[in-house]
């Protein structure tokens, strides 16, 4: 199964292939900025991907026009619409 480690913790997250990166990161009680609760609208959840994008789902829709609307880099994903398919190393700035 996927690891999800991080810069500024030790922390390491073991979680199911093909499952939401904002719904794991909630559930290990990690918390994610956001406005919308995952409907896609608010583009608070951003993360950002040190390591392992690769391991990560293709940019849906909802993504590539939440990216072009906020100006959001390329190594940055929408967390609430990406899904974990491999070992990714992960940050964000409030953390
Ligand atoms: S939580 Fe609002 S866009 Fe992801």
């Amino acid at each position: 199964m996927p690891l999800i480690s991080f810069k500024k913790a030790q922390t390491i997250l073991t979680v199911p292939a093909g499952s939401n990166l904002m719904i794991n990161l909630q559930a290990a009680g990690i918390p994610v900025a956001s406005s919308c609760n995952g409907d896609g609208v608010c583009a608070k959840c951003k993360i950002t991907i040190l390591e392992g994008a690769e391991n990560l789902s293709p940019e849906n829709e909802i993504e590539i026009f939440l990216r072009e609307k906020n100006e959001i880099p390329i190594h940055q994903r929408i967390s609430c619409q990406t899904k974990v398919f491999g070992d990714i190393k992960i940050d964000a700035s409030y953390w």
